[in-house]
């Protein structure tokens, strides 16, 4: 399996690809089911979940399926009421005064463990599991986050959570699991240290299967997210992969920029060869975007992609 491979830094076929966000609206079959049923009922439903991680493989051919969900989908299980309108919504958000009567309903783990259960059982290529970073998740959980002990305690609380969340998800079948702390390029050197970092290296280090950690800014950070020793970072477009390569040994995946995929087909092609020349034979390399696919994403443009990335190149 490429995909496994790569994390275990021993790939000596092509390189494995798949994209984050890889499961959703620039997926016609994906617009069919959510016309007819909410975004609440799709990540909560474990049929519809499964249903929907499974049509970006079938289309595509991705060499890994990613658990379809949300990192705001824990809310529930940590005491909050969640509805989604535009973007999840959050209710009662937390402050320093609330968040230590939240009641805590593991229970309400059980539907994404169900629909990890059940995409597992219908793929033939590994499947992701994932959580938020528990600072990102606070960003959508509070109105403002705060600072300090208590905050840092906040932090730890979530990461606790997450790693509930994560082992639900494990026993049931999935290979690997992906932190997305999309948000903590927010946070200045110190604050990171603190509120980022520190609840990230307690999910790697209580977690028994390979943890991708993703965040925007990670290749500027790549050396400090290298030190907590995660199975591969998520490297997003601001430097070339080759660069951060010399600095961290750990797999590495990405980093084409998400708008690439509108550029001309043949500008598509040329942009992820570069890529490709630039990690020959990199034995801990896996292709992916520097972050989400976009809503209009055309299809076209990702079949090219995985395409150039599939094509065996004279040696
Ligand atoms: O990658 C995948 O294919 C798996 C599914 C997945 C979703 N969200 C489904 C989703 C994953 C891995 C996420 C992660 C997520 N969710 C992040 C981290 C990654 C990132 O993008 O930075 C964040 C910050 C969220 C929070 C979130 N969820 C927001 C802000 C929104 C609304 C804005 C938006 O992008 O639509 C969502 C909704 C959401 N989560 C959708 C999907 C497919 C949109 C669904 C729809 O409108 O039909």
């Amino acid at each position: 399996m490429r995909f496994l491979d790569a994390l275990n830094g021993s790939n000596r076929d092509v390189p494995p690809v798949w994209l984050m966000r890889q499961a959703g609206r620039y997926l016609p079959e994906y617009q069919a089911l959510r016309s007819r049923y909410s975004l609440r009922e799709l990540f909560f439903t474990p049929k519809l979940a499964a249903q929907v991680t499974l049509q970006p493989i079938a289309r595509f051919g991705f060499d890994a399926a990613i658990l379809f969900s949300d990192i705001t989908a824990i809310a529930p299980a940590m005491g909050f009421s969640l509805q989604f309108d535009e973007g999840p919504k959050v209710w009662p958000l937390a402050t320093p005064d609330n968040w230590r009567s939240l009641k805590q309903d593991l229970g309400a783990l059980d539907p994404i463990a169900e629909a990890a259960f059940l995409a597992k059982t219908q793929l033939d290529v590994p499947l992701i599991g994932f959580c938020g970073g528990p600072f990102t998740i606070a960003t959508y959980f509070t109105e403002k986050t705060w600072r300090g002990d208590d905050f840092a305690a906040f932090l730890d609380w979530i990461a606790d959570m997450c790693i509930l969340s994560l082992q639900r998800q494990i026993e049931a079948g999935v290979d690997a699991v992906q932190v997305f702390d999309s948000w903590a390029n927010l946070l200045s050197d110190e604050e990171f240290e603190k509120y980022s970092l520190k609840p990230l290296k307690k999910i790697v280090d209580s977690v028994n299967k390979p943890v991708i950690l993703f965040m925007r800014g990670s290749a500027k950070r790549a050396k400090l997210l290298a030190a907590l020793k995660p199975a591969a970072i998520s490297i997003d477009w601001e430097k070339p992969l080759l660069e951060v390569r010399q600095q961290v040994k750990c797999p590495l995946q990405g980093n084409l920029n998400p708008d690439l995929l509108f550029a001309p087909i043949e500008e598509i092609r040329s942009e992820a060869r570069l890529l490709l020349d630039s990690m020959k034979g990199d034995p801990a390399f896996i292709v992916n975007l520097g972050h989400g696919v976009k809503p209009n994403t055309p299809l076209e443009a990702v079949e090219a992609l995985i395409a150039e990335v599939r094509k065996k190149t004279r040696t």
